[in-house]
């Protein structure tokens, strides 16, 4: 009951949240892949529905459980989640939160590649990923509000100006993801809100916490 009284401010708008890791196949049962365990994005996407949108989640491969009252999109690898992206247009409101594979095998093999005996491995030929977000932040039926992350291991702040420029953005949330901090795989975040007007320190939330900050931030924007 108190979730259903509760204010709908983002009710009629349309998001599409991108999380977790993207797979990129070597060969049938390999692959490259960033760290994520999707718990950020997934959280993000759970928020904005209890605000009222009606979400999409494109979701690269994870552990952890759908959240409750999305649309959910699984996909393997970037050129898949840049389908389901697109093809969910238009929306309001977009937020990239996935760790996309920035590069992938320039041609993966239909087989299991073998070991050779007295021979070492060749060499994997890699070629770039689309980029989603950047894609989405200067298409034609872009959302009105771009929300990318950056996850940083230093320079936190000038690498998330550089990528908020670059990308067509309206805001970034950027954080520093180094081992020692415990971001990664954990369930807290500490983040900074990059935009044009500057920058904004928030206080080390648990991930839900900073979601729902997040979701209020971006209802705030209509
Ligand atoms: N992103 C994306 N598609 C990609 C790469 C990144 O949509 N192929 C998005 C991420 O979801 C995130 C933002 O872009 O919202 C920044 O991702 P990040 O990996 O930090 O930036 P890159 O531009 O890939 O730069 P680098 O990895 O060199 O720091
Ligand atoms: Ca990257």
């Amino acid at each position: 009951a108190l979730l259903d009284d509760a204010p709908k401010p983002l009710a009629g708008k349309k998001a599409i949240v991108t999380s977790g890791p993207t797979h990129e196949p070597i060969d049938p049962v390999r692959y490259i892949a960033n760290r994520s365990s999707g718990k950020q994005g997934h959280a993000i996407a759970g928020a904005l529905a209890r605000l009222g949108a009606e979400v999409t989640l494109v979701s690269g491969p994870v552990t952890i459980p759908d959240p409750a009252g999305v649309n959910l999109i699984h996909v393997e690898s970037a050129a898949n989640m840049l389908d389901a992206v697109t093809s969910s247009l238009p929306a309001d409101i977009a937020v990239f939160v996935a760790a996309v594979a920035d590069w992938r095998v320039a041609t993966a093999s239909g087989n299991k590649i073998k070991k050779k005996e007295g021979e070492g491995p060749a060499p994997l030929e890699l070629t770039e990923n689309p980029d989603i977000l950047k894609t989405i932040g200067h298409h034609e039926n872009r959302p009105q509000l771009v929300v990318g992350f950056a996850a940083e291991t230093a320079d936190v702040v000038s690498n998330a100006q550089a990528k908020l420029a670059r990308k067509g953005a309206d805001f970034i949330v950027a954080n520093d993801v180094s081992p020692e901090t415990g971001i990664m795989g954990g369930d807290r975040n500490r983040v900074r809100i990059v935009s044009k007007d500057g920058v904004e320190d928030w206080p080390d939330l648990s991930k839900d916490e900073t979601a729902a900050r997040l979701a209020e931030r971006i209802a705030g924007a209509f």
